[in-house]
């Protein structure tokens, strides 16, 4: 329990870092002192020393006499570092954060729904980008190339939605790879809008994606769809599943495919022991205060067999992951 609790600060020292910009900043300066470091994040020279003195200790930092400089573990928590650690540190504080709130709701029961992300204005900003490092490499290296409904809309050269589309890196990583798509996320979280306009414009894709801040509920397009996505959004809407199984079925284009990406909550709860399943207890727990739950691949399956689409499931991550296609008969 010992070495948990010092993995916990190891990772609180992390997300200040992360979250002020201090492993980047550091490493452009390669060698500063704390009031160099300060200076150039813009940030306050108290906690910038006491930070260094705990990313010291944390082995993040080396020093000589008054100056520091990254190791290697530091190095790889700035956040466009290849394999970036950087999810750890956010999931490590956001997780935290949901606890306290379930501590407390607990007590009454009240779920308060998805406001809850936003309580913390440090870590609202990192959502999107813990998520894409967490998965991006998954959807490009295993995800993309086993399901069919990919090529097809890269054939079709046509338009691709994702609904709840976080900092949009779905429907960037689609279309580098396919050249004509057209794509439109549509997010609750007008932080999340910002970040994936942005994102796009950076990527020289603004011509091709659109995103949208809205309710997925009401989300409406004219002409059909030959691809929707939804990625760790089903479980956020599964108890208006009918309106969104409806609004799927609806738009989609004969042979298009709705691509529904979740955790797989196992059938066998042994299987929660495991340390994937670990992660998905916990977040499970702090879902819950947000008013969902994760769902087994067969529940997705058979509505989307409800609303008129063939169904197939795909297993990856060691069978904690399932992507449950839905397309539409042409
Ligand atoms: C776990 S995140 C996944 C984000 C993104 N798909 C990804 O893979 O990185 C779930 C997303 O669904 C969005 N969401 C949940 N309910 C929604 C609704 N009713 N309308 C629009 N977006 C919603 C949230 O804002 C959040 O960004």
């Amino acid at each position: 329990m010992m070495q948990k609790l010092q993995g916990a600060a190891a990772l609180n020292v992390a997300f200040v870092g992360v979250s002020n910009g201090l492993f980047d900043v550091l490493s452009g300066l390669r060698s500063a002192t704390a009031a160099e470091l300060a200076a150039k994040a813009g940030r306050d020279l108290g906690y910038v020393t006491r930070w260094c003195d705990a990313a010291y200790a944390f082995e993040y930092l080396e020093r000589e006499q008054d100056r520091f400089h990254l190791t290697a573990t530091g190095e790889a928590f700035r956040p466009d570092a290849p394999d970036t650690l950087m999810p750890m540190a956010v999931q490590a504080v956001l997780g935290a954060h949901m606890a306290e709130r379930a501590a407390g709701l607990m007590r009454t029961g009240e779920r308060p729904g998805e406001k809850v992300l936003a309580e913390r204005e440090t870590i609202l900003p990192w959502f999107g980008p813990m998520l894409e490092h967490s998965f991006a490499t998954m959807f490009a290296q295993q995800i993309v190339p086993a399901i069919p409904a990919f090529a097809r809309v890269d054939e079709r050269g046509g338009l691709a939605v994702d609904l709840g589309c976080g900092n949009g890196w779905y429907l960037r990583a689609l279309a580098k790879r396919c050249g004509h798509l057209r794509g439109i996320g549509l997010d609750g979280f007008e932080e999340n809008i910002r970040q994936a306009t942005e994102l796009a414009a950076q990527a020289g894709l603004q011509d091709h994606l659109e995103f949208r801040a809205g309710d997925l509920h009401h989300f409406t397009v004219d002409g059909p769809v030959d691809l929707i996505a939804m990625n760790r959004a089903l479980h956020h809407v599964w108890d208006e599943k009918e309106n969104v199984f409806r609004i799927l079925a609806e738009h989609l284009a004969p042979g298009g495919s709705a691509v529904i990406w979740e955790p797989r909550w196992p059938d066998d709860p042994a299987a929660l022991r495991h340390p994937r399943g670990r992660g998905m207890a916990f977040q499970n727990l702090s879902e819950h205060v947000q008013g969902n739950h994760f769902l087994r691949p067969d529940e997705i399956a058979a509505e989307l067999e409800k609303a008129g689409l063939r169904s197939e499931v795909h297993l990856f991550g060691e069978g904690y992951e399932a992507v449950v296609v839905g397309t539409k008969p042409e």
